[in-house]
């Protein structure tokens, strides 16, 4: 079991508030993946978890048992840190059975549990080791394995691959993946890596400014962004955002901003300030029977290898659209394009508020912009 539910919790620091009334249930077996950029609130809030830091306010409940105000010691929770904070004068056999020892457990079942989660971790050759003769990867195998030995009710890891090199990164992301399948343990996991929160999260909570922007699975925050930050700090590069109005135009209702045109559907509407939201890879090249149309000069082509980004500019006012294409693309650098994209990829967001807008593409009949 490992159910963690967070009630209000808030964590000032003088007059700002670092974690700010966030609220959140963690399922038993979730890989929860707290996500944003620097300064938002992330690890403030890991450590309230785990007990290294008093909230403010709030309540913190470990499986319905209210552990708020526990020493961190009596919470069955384990963090692994993001410079693994493993013991420099002891051997990694040592630091791997240093939890169980403080718990006073007996020696044979020390021994178990260090060979088993070695064995996991294909560590087992290392026991001898001292941490400076390990390298980065394996230091960081050996700060998993020290949480592991616990066997803990919820794992808690604090950027936990961030001081290793992209490739290692790419493989050590796929086994705490197959690490967290196999125990079916909770993970509460800290990083601002968003390709690290897609691919292993079952649920991702985007943090900004200590509150909750959003909280969904990888395919609704990527595919329904809930704001205007939201949309923004996800994808690569992210979604195209474009001041514009929404309004009723003869017939139509049409979002119009410097450059673009986006037919959205027949009938009538009141005029909002809105943002358009398209990402760079729903963007194609248009036909000239394409009703959605953004008028874009190129400004830098970027070659990825198997794609290009068009990096453009809509309008006069110099609203910057990427377009991300199979490459070749056949753009270059100062040449007109004319984009489209399908209804169903554009969003639409409340300028004042920066709330996403619900509404249903369809060209007969009317909808009323739902939302904030
Ligand atoms: N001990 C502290 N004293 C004062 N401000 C702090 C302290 N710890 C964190 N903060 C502030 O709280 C905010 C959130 O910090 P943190 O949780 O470390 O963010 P993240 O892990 O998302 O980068 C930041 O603005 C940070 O400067
Ligand atoms: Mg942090």
């Amino acid at each position: 079991m490992g159910s963690i539910r967070i009630r209000e919790l808030t964590k000032k620091y003088g007059d700002v508030a670092a974690v700010d009334g966030i609220s959140m249930d963690i399922d038993d077996g979730e890989f929860l993946v707290l996500l944003g950029p620097s300064g938002c609130g992330k690890t403030t809030l890991l450590r309230m978890i785990a007990g290294l830091l008093g909230p403010t306010s709030g309540s913190i409940l470990l499986d319905d048992v209210d552990i708020t105000d526990a020493p961190s010691r009596q919470r069955d929770v384990a963090m692994v840190f993001q410079n693994y904070a493993l013991y420099p004068h002891l051997s990694v056999q040592k630091n791997l059975a240093f939890p169980l020892r403080v718990r006073r457990t007996d020696k044979a079942e020390i021994e178990e549990r260090v060979r088993d989660a070695a064995g996991q971790l294909d560590i087992d050759h290392l026991l001898d080791r001292k941490p400076k003769e390990l390298s980065g990867g394996q230091r960081q195998r050996v700060a998993v394995g020290r949480a592991i030995v616990r066997n803990p009710r919820a794992f808690l890891m604090d950027e936990p691959l961030s001081n290793l090199d992209a490739k290692l990164r790419t493989a050590t992301r796929r086994e705490l993946g197959a690490l967290h399948r196999r125990l079916g343990a909770t993970f509460v996991y800290v990083t601002h890596d968003q390709v690290e929160a897609m691919t292993m999260a079952t649920r991702i909570a985007l943090l900004d400014g200590g509150k909750v922007e959003q909280i969904g699975t990888p395919e609704e925050v990527y595919d329904r962004p809930a704001s205007v930050f939201v949309a923004g700090f996800l994808g690569s590069p992210p979604m195209n955002l474009l001041d514009g109005d929404v309004a009723a135009d003869s017939e139509r209702v049409v979002v119009d901003a410097p450059g673009v045109r986006a037919p959205l559907w027949h009938g009538e509407t009141e005029r909002r300030d809105v943002v358009l939201g398209v990402r760079p890879e729903h963007l194609r090249i248009a036909e000239p029977d394409d009703e959605v149309r953004f008028d874009a000069v190129v400004d830098l082509l970027e070659n990825l290898g198997s794609e290009e980004i068009a990096h453009c500019v809509v309008g006069e006012t110099g609203t910057t659209l990427s377009f991300r294409g199979r490459r070749p693309t056949g753009l270059h650098v100062g040449a007109h394009v004319v984009l489209t994209a399908d209804l169903t990829d554009l969003h639409l967001f409340d300028r004042t508020s920066g709330r996403r807008l619900d509404w249903v593409p369809d060209t007969v009949s009317a909808h009323a912009l739902a939302g904030a």
